[in-house]
């Protein structure tokens, strides 16, 4: 079986110093960068925008999974290629066109990546499910760190991984919102590739130990 992912989402970061904290992740054993680009739109707060990313990017040796909560995000697709970013996921709530906004996401050299609400069901990426490199499962209402985990989840990660099998699709699956030690080793048995955790990380006392603790429990 590969490897499973640990993503960190620097949302829950210092930004006073961020610079550490991206160097605390590159020591690390996370896998990912998991950047959240919030619009004040899609969602109801507003995160951070280019010229964090441009800083995130400068200093990060690791792949950066950004997650778009933004309304029409087939405007910034190309702005987010040239700042250096591998994986660009959108939301499947904010993409009328989801095949021609995937189809943008690669040919600008991106993995392509849909979200998908809690109340969004898997059903609705039947059609899609082929052209999707990775399937972002929120497991919160997207919009704010240190939620709690909706335990639907879990049913949705199950359905994910048959509707995935069934279609012969290369997906992965990540799952986003109220991540721990309490809910990661589940998560991976019924299917999850890769996990984000803001809070889990950042909140604690030792976040590179907290880090070794998540990859531990999905090893
Ligand atoms: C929520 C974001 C998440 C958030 C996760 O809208 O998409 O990536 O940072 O934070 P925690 O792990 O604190 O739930
Ligand atoms: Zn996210």
């Amino acid at each position: 079986m590969s490897e499973k992912i640990i993503a960190p989402s620097l949302l829950a970061a210092d930004f006073a110093n961020l610079q550490h904290d991206i160097e605390m992740v590159n020591q690390s054993e996370a896998d990912w960068f998991h950047l959240d680009i919030m619009d004040g739109l899609f969602v109801p707060n507003i995160s951070y925008g280019m010229p964090i990313v441009e800083v995130i990017a400068k200093h990060a040796k690791k792949p950066l999974d950004t997650h778009l909560m933004i309304v029409d995000p087939d405007r910034y697709i190309k702005t987010f290629a040239d700042l250096g970013i591998n994986h660009l996921t959108v939301h499947y709530e904010a993409c009328p066109h989801l095949h021609r906004t995937l189809q943008a996401i690669k040919a600008e050299g991106m993995k392509a990546g849909v979200a998908l609400n809690p109340h969004t069901s898997i059903n609705l990426l039947e059609d899609t499910i082929q052209d999707i490199d990775i399937v972002l499962v929120m497991s919160v209402n997207p919009g704010f760190g240190g939620q709690s985990f909706i335990e639907n989840t879990y049913q949705k990660v199950t359905d994910l991984k048959n509707l995935i099998q069934k279609r012969n699709s290369k997906a992965l699956i990540e799952i986003d919102g109220g991540v721990n030690a309490d809910n990661a080793k589940k998560l991976v048995d019924l299917g999850a590739d890769a996990l984000v955790a803001g809070s889990f990380v950042f909140k604690s006392e030792n976040p590179t130990e907290t880090i070794k603790q998540l990859k531990e429990e999905i090893a």
